[in-house]
């Protein structure tokens, strides 16, 4: 749980993107966060209270003459309390009073009397984000600290196309998360290899592993939250890279080697997730190969280079981390692994915990020995992963 202990203050204003506000809060609470919800008394007539309340399991604020307060200072109390203020939506009425300091609902007073950062969703009609008015608040906002998630572009409720549309809930909990990550490594440029490699033996056919990517695709993530610029060089595989990261899609070892070369000098932390084959196919068919052309087709394999050992034998190179999948020995093969490619630092997991699934078991391996880490998501532990490889390059 990546929020766990973070106390979030959600204001949801009114607009019809407030019905993703009760996503939002149910993945926040998902990740440990402890929500509060505070409504505008325009939001309540998109969504109840009652729906914020039974996710949240708190009374959700919408008035600043509640009674609930002992000392009537909800405006005070909820806001002291918080890590952080999250408006989404956020309206352009909202964004307005913000910008000019009002102080005419419960929302507006306690983002006024905050103590804590604040991000904002902003959502409305395209015109109404394009107006110079709504873009003066903005930039207002943006020069008083107020970080501004979004907004997308897209198909709009009311039937047109722009920009205005409130990111995603999926989106936003990323940039809360973001958000709340120590920037380990700001200004860093790190190249991360991820998924199987796959040596085709014809056309349509050829040899991979099970490697889904997850492992390698979480510390992309992890590396982005810490501040780094992230390059991916991906084998196949099925989902997305997180948002802004730039991937570059390989097929073999061959393409992976050649991605990785041509960007490793740029980078300052290289890390080979990657399950790569060691082999490929040497006579791979043009043609699809045909089962009645008698007898079974030999199958000559050559060695693939050794893309993590090449970039760590660079003059000048960058910190190089790798990655050991056993399924014995795993202290004694993965430190021999990471001698023989001479690199500072590898990543142990067995087989049956890294390949595949969302969660793993980790050793990290460097000169001072090894340091396991608990059972987890790949998420969490590429945040434990990503904060090592910071602490050994002398960031923390
Ligand atoms: O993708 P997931 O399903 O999340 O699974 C994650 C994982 C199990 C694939 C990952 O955690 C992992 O262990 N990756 C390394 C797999 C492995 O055992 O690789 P290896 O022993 O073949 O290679 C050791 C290191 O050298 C790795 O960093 C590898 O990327 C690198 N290597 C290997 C061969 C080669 N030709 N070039 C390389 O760069």
């Amino acid at each position: 749980m990546e929020l766990q202990g973070k106390r979030i203050v959600l204001g949801v204003t009114g607009g019809i993107a407030a019905y993703k506000a009760a996503e939002l809060l149910r993945l926040l609470s998902k990740q440990g966060a402890d929500v509060q919800v505070a409504m505008t008394e325009g939001a309540t007539h998109f969504v109840t209270p009652t729906t914020f309340q039974a996710l949240s399991g708190k009374p959700v604020f919408t008035d600043q003459w509640d009674a609930r307060m002992p000392n009537a200072m909800a405006h005070i109390d909820l806001s002291r309390q918080a890590d952080l203020i999250l408006v989404a939506p956020a309206s352009a009425d909202f964004l307005a009073r913000t910008a000019h300091g009002l102080a005419d609902d419960l929302l507006a007073t306690m983002v006024l009397a905050r103590d804590c950062p604040m991000l904002v969703a902003p959502a409305m009609n395209r015109q109404m984000w394009e107006n110079p008015a709504t873009q003066r608040n903005v930039a207002q906002l943006a020069a008083d600290g107020v970080h501004i998630l979004g907004p997308a572009c897209g198909e709009q409720a009311c039937g047109e196309v722009g920009a205005g549309r409130m990111l995603e809930p999926e989106e936003i909990l990323e940039e809360v998360i973001a958000f709340f990550t120590p920037k380990l490594m700001a200004g860093k440029k790190v190249l991360i290899t991820a998924g199987p490699t796959f040596e085709a033996i014809d056309p349509v056919r050829g040899i991979t592993n099970l490697s889904s990517g997850r492992m390698g695709y979480a510390l992309a993530r992890a590396a982005q939250h810490a501040g780094a610029t992230v390059t991916l060089v991906s084998g196949p595989v099925s989902f997305s890279a997180p948002q802004g990261v730039d991937r570059n899609n390989v097929r073999s070892a061959l393409e992976m080697h050649a991605a990785v070369m041509a960007r490793a000098g740029e980078a300052d932390i290289f890390i080979g997730v990657a399950a790569v084959a060691d082999y490929r196919v040497a006579n791979a068919a043009e043609h699809k190969l045909k089962k009645d052309t008698g007898g079974i087709p030999p199958i000559e394999l050559v060695e693939n280079p050794d893309i993590l050992a090449e970039v760590a034998a660079l003059k000048d190179g960058p910190f190089c981390v790798g990655f050991a999948a056993e399924s014995q020995n795993l202290e004694a093969y993965a430190q021999a692994k990471r001698k023989k490619k001479n690199i500072p630092l590898i990543a142990g997991n067995l087989i049956q915990d890294g390949f595949g699934g969302d969660d793993n078991t980790l050793i990290l391996f460097d000169e001072a020995g090894a340091h396991p880490l608990k059972p987890a998501a790949k998420s969490v532990l590429a945040g434990q992963l990503i904060q090592h490889i910071a602490h050994l390059t002398g960031k923390n």
